[in-house]
C-alpha cells in the first residue's frame, strides 16, 4: 500500500479490518515488536515510520489508536511543526501560568508548550486513550506538565484537583466533527468558563466544525489554514470569552 492510500484511509475513517489491525498493532507494540515485524501488521508507510525509538513507538502507538477509534483519535498522524509553529506564534507566554491541553495524543504539541512555558507555569493535558497518556508520562519528565487520562468535558475537576480554577490558555487537538454534538457544546461552554477573561482558546482540526461554537461564546475568533500537516488542518484562536 502506497503511502497516499494510507493516508486516504486515514481520512476516510475505520472499518472492523482497521480495528483489527489496531488491536494486531497495540499487542505487538507491548510485546516490543521490531519495525519489520510492525511493518508487515499495518503495511506502515515506512516514510511516514521514520524517527528515533521513542519517535517510532509515538507513531506507532498513534496508528494503533487511530485504527482502534478512528472517530476519537481524528487522525493517526502526529501534528507537523509548521502547524505547531503557526498555531504557538501568538501566544504571549509571559502571561500564561497555567495550561490545558486537550487531546495530546502522542505529543508533539505538549513538548513544543513546555519548551515555551515559564519554569513555574503548568500544563494539564488530558487525552482520553490511556496508551497516548502512559506514553506522555514515560516519554516526557517534566515537573511542569500533569497527564491525565480522562475526557476534556471534566476539565473543571481535574483542575480543582490540583487546586486550580482558571486557565490562561486551552489548545485543542480534539476531532470536534466526530465528537457527539452535545459532548462538543460541553467542552466549549466549560472551557469558556474556565478561561480567564484575558485567556486565549486555540483549536486545530481537520473540519471546521468548532468555528460556529467558537464564535457564539466569544467575541474575537481568528482562523487559518496550515497545509503542510497530514491531514491539513483548519487553525482557530479564540479571545475574549463572553461568560
Ligand atoms: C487528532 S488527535 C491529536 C493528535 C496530536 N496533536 C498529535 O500530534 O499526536 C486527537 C486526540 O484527542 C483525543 N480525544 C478524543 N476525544 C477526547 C475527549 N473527549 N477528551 C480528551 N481527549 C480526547 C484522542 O484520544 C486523540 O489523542
Amino acid at each position: 500500500m502506497s503511502e497516499i492510500d494510507f493516508v486516504k484511509r486515514d481520512f476516510c475513517g475505520g472499518n472492523r479490518n482497521f480495528k483489527c489491525v489496531g488491536r494486531i498493532l497495540e499487542r505487538r507494540i507491548s510485546r516490543g515488536a521490531d519495525m519489520a515485524d510492525v511493518q508487515n501488521a499495518a503495511s506502515y508507510p515506512t516514510s511516514v515510520a521514520s524517527g528515533g525509538t521513542s519517535d517510532l513507538k509515538a507513531r506507532l502507538i498513534a496508528a494503533a489508536e487511530f485504527l482502534k477509534s478512528p472517530n476519537t483519535v481524528g487522525s493517526s498522524f502526529p501534528a507537523s511543526h509548521w502547524l505547531i509553529d503557526r498555531m504557538l506564534h501568538g501566544v504571549d507566554w509571559s502571561q500564561v501560568t497555567t495550561m490545558l491541553e486537550y487531546g495530546p495524543g502522542t505529543g508533539a504539541f505538549t513538548s513544543a508548550i513546555l519548551a515555551h512555558l515559564r519554569p513555574h507555569a503548568r500544563l494539564i493535558a488530558i487525552d482520553t486513550s490511556p496508551s497516548f497518556t502512559d506514553h506522555l508520562a514515560s516519554a516526557i519528565p517534566d515537573r511542569r506538565l500533569h497527564v491525565i487520562t480522562g475526557s476534556a468535558t471534566d476539565a473543571q475537576q481535574y483542575m480543582a484537583d490540583l487546586g486550580l480554577s482558571q486557565a490562561d490558555c486551552i489548545i485543542s487537538g480534539l476531532p470536534f466533527s466526530t465528537l457527539e454534538p452535545a459532548i462538543a457544546t460541553q467542552i466549549i461552554d466549560r472551557s469558556v468558563q474556565l478561561l480567564s477573561p484575558d485567556g486565549l482558546f486555540m483549536a486545530y482540526q481537520m473540519r471546521k466544525a468548532v468555528r460556529p461554537l467558537l464564535e457564539q461564546r466569544f467575541s474575537s475568533v481568528h482562523a487559518a489554514y496550515e497545509w503542510r500537516n497530514i491531514p491539513p488542518c483548519h487553525l482557530f484562536w479564540a479571545s475574549k470569552p463572553n461568560k
